[in-house]
Parts: C-alpha cells; structure tokens; sequence
C-alpha cells in the first residue's frame, strides 16, 4: 500500500464541519496544519479506507475521533478510560466507550487503522504494542506524542517493526507511523 503523506493534500482537509462539537480551546490546534496538529493528518489517514471500523484510543474531549470519522464510509470506536468529553457528541458514525480497548479486542482486530493517545507514560504504549505484535492485526498504528518525554522516546526506540516519522505532517510533539504486516 502506498500513502501519499504530502502535506500540501493534508492541508487540504476540511474538518470545519466539526467546529460545533469541538470545545472552544480546541478549535484553533483541531483545524492546526500538518506539523502543528494531527488532526487533518488523521482525517487524511481515514480517506484511505472504505467500510472498515477505524479505531482511536484516547478520547479526551473527541477530537481525534472526530477527525478519525471525516470519511463517512468507515465506523470509528473511540475509547477512553474516562469520559472527558465536554458536551454530548453525536455522529452517526462514531461510537465512545469508556473502558480499556483490550477488553473489546475481537470486535476490532481487523481495522486498518488505529491511534493511539493516551497517558504518553510508555507503560500502556508499550503494553498494547507488544498485544497487537502477538495479534492477528496487520494495518496502521498512528502514535502521537512520540518525542513528548523520556518515556515516550524510549518506547518509540522499542518498536521493532517498520516506522516512520511523520512529524513533519503531524504534530509538533512527535508522530510515528507502524506498519504490521
Ligand atoms: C492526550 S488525551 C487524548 C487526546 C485525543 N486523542 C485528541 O487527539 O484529541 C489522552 C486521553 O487518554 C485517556 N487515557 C489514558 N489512558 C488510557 C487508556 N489506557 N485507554 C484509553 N484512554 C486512556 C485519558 O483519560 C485522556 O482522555
């Protein structure tokens, strides 16, 4: 599979429709360029696929999930350990669920795509790599944060299979790519 990671057509991404759910301190880095903000990053990784069940770990106040559903073909599953959302976001093709992803694993196994955001501790980080890398999973892991601190560092040094860097169309605190084949 070949993905063109230009930042002139992420930069053409329009998540604007979503304003209304975003809270309003988010709004500026939501609609962030690629290499200030992943969000349209992610809206681009969504247009890759049709008809599949992409998954965000990390809800927070919505926004990945929401840039996760910008191609309306695909289903996302957004997990939280909490819900942080600040106000009752309903798109018809998104789902939230406070509970930890691993409990619902079989369900999405076979997504393309997931994100992964979460406490940028290492410790969970590491905790669904080595799960997925003993899994039948095969597509796309997006983690962000990879240069945030010393722990997420050392995790994205851990990781054996292919990477990438993608920074430069991501966010500012560090993007990787991994590719299980
Ligand atoms: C940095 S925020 C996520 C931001 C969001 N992905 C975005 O881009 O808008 C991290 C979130 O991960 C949640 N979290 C922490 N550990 C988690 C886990 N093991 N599973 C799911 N969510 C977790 C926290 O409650 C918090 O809401």
């Amino acid at each position: 599979m070949q993905i063109n990671l230009e930042a002139a057509v992420i930069s053409q991404i329009d998540l604007s429709r979503f304003l209304p759910h975003v809270p309003p301190e988010y709004r500026a880095p939501f609609q962030g360029a690629p290499g200030e903000e992943h969000y349209r990053l992610l809206a681009h990784l969504s247009t890759l696929f049709n008809d599949a069940t992409l998954v965000d770990i990390g809800t927070d106040a919505g926004c990945s999930a929401m840039a996760l559903s910008h191609n309306p073909r695909n289903r996302v599953i957004s997990y939280d350990l909490e819900n942080r959302r600040r106000s009752d976001i309903q798109l018809p093709n998104v789902e939230f669920r406070v509970r930890d992803a691993l409990h619902d694993w079989q369900e999405w196994i076979a997504t393309p795509l997931i994100s992964l955001d979460v406490a940028h501790e290492g410790d969970y980080e590491a905790i669904f790599y080595e799960f997925l890398s003993t899994s039948p999973f095969n597509g796309l892991l997006v983690l962000d944060d990879v240069y945030l601190n010393e722990a997420m560092k050392a995790f994205w040094a851990t990781i054996t299979h292919t990477k990438f860097d993608i920074t430069a169309v991501g966010h500012w605190s560090g993007t990787g790519l991994v590719v299980f084949e």
